[in-house]
């Protein structure tokens, strides 16, 4: 396999050193962005700001921030990545913040240890991105369980009329994680919803760790807990990030006895009891995709999520939007926050902060509205 592989890379090689030439357009055929980038939002006030081209090769992010020009590659133990195709560049949020970036990959079409052949660089226009900026309002747009029907969700999040500040993904954005490919459909969808211009809160839903690439899913983020949970900002809003993982036990047939969510659910939990509360906050979200978060593997989390505060866990997965899921069971609101809710229909949600209240509506993506809801948080 790996010769297989080393003589497909030399071959395309010199096809493109030939094509380029002779000027032919084989290498700008060949090498593109395929799925543009988003920002992610990745802990430690860090964005992680990810695309993907069609061929492997280099990424690195450019941008001035105080009269400094920066190169930001996307490396790894000093190494600059370039077997791959999806590419992932982690930057200081106050770098980004209501910046300017632009992102570049060179084609790698092979790397021994004295010589790589490169080709083509291809690079986006520059994006403006919006960070928070003391806007009163804040409206955050929720887009769960996408389930590979962006078109759907399209119709649904643009009956509101008011453009959203961040976009929450909590979750089985597809139904499976078997390749890159399905990786890059997430990419697709980050984008097309945030345009690369707003900050992008993703977490792993149930589906997302169904395949071998959901390894690389979660590490291309590069958190520092080393799991796709972390916690982030944004002005007056702290989030809890939380991955829940699956919706069945590890010993389920369906797994075939190769997941142990338990012992990673453990650690993510050891690492959430680890937390002090966010006192600075003046909205405190916990954003998951499994609502039960009573028992995770096991392990209760109501206590934790109480002490650190949390007023609204947004949960997904149900398919519909319930405004009072769990009324009572919890000491905190609990929402679903809506998604797929048939074959030919989707709910997507806004949250808007303002002066101590979070109001939520929905809208199907027929133009229904499906009902509002305001969350007394102060
Ligand atoms: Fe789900």
């Amino acid at each position: 396999m790996y010769e297989w592989n080393l003589f497909l890379n030399i071959l395309l090689s010199i096809v493109m050193v030939v094509s380029s030439a002779l000027a032919l357009p084989v290498n700008s055929l060949l090498f593109r962005i395929d799925s543009e980038a988003s920002v992610f939002e990745s802990g430690d006030d860090m964005y992680t700001v990810i695309w993907s081209t069609s061929l492997p090769g280099t990424g690195y992010v450019t941008y001035e921030y105080e009269g400094e020009e920066y190169t930001v590659w996307d490396e790894q133990y000093a190494i600059i990545r370039s077997t791959d195709s999806v590419h992932s560049v982690r930057i200081p949020k106050e770098h980004l913040d209501n910046n300017t970036y632009t992102y570049h990959s060179q084609h790698v079409g092979t790397k021994r240890a004295y010589v790589a052949v490169k080709g083509r660089t291809v690079s986006s226009d520059p994006v403006e991105f919006k960070g928070y900026t003391g806007q009163d309002e804040i409206h955050a747009l929720l887009l769960s369980d996408i389930h590979e029907n962006p078109d759907n969700a399209e119709k649904a999040m643009k009956n509101f009329d008011v453009p959203a500040d961040l976009l929450i993904m909590n979750g089985d954005e597809v139904s499976l994680m078997t390749t890159e490919r399905k990786f890059k459909q997430v990419l697709t969808y980050a984008h097309r919803f945030s345009k690369g211009e707003i900050p992008v809160i993703y977490t792993r839903g149930n589906h997302e760790n169904r395949g071998e690439y959901s390894i690389p899913s979660v590490e291309i983020f590069k958190t520092t807990t080393g799991g796709m949970y972390y916690t982030c900002n944004y002005g007056p809003i702290s989030f809890l990030c939380l991955d829940t993982g699956e919706d069945k036990k590890d010993t389920d047939w369906t797994y075939s006895g190769l997941v142990d969510l338990t012992t990673y659910i453990g650690d993510e939990t050891a690492w959430m009891e680890s937390l002090t509360p966010d006192e600075d906050a003046e909205y405190r979200l916990a954003v998951g995709h499994m609502p039960n978060a009573d028992n995770r593997y096991g392990y209760d989390w109501t206590d934790t999520l109480e002490g650190l505060g949390i007023d609204l866990y947004v949960a997904a997965h149900k398919h519909r939007i319930s405004y009072e899921y769990n009324k009572g069971k919890f000491p905190f609101y609990q929402m679903i926050d809506g998604g797929k809710s048939r074959d030919d229909d989707y709910l997507a949600t806004m949250l808007t902060f303002a002066q101590g209240k979070i109001y939520a509506e929905c809208f199907d993506q027929k133009g229904n509205f499906r009902g509002d809801y305001t969350y007394e948080i102060n």
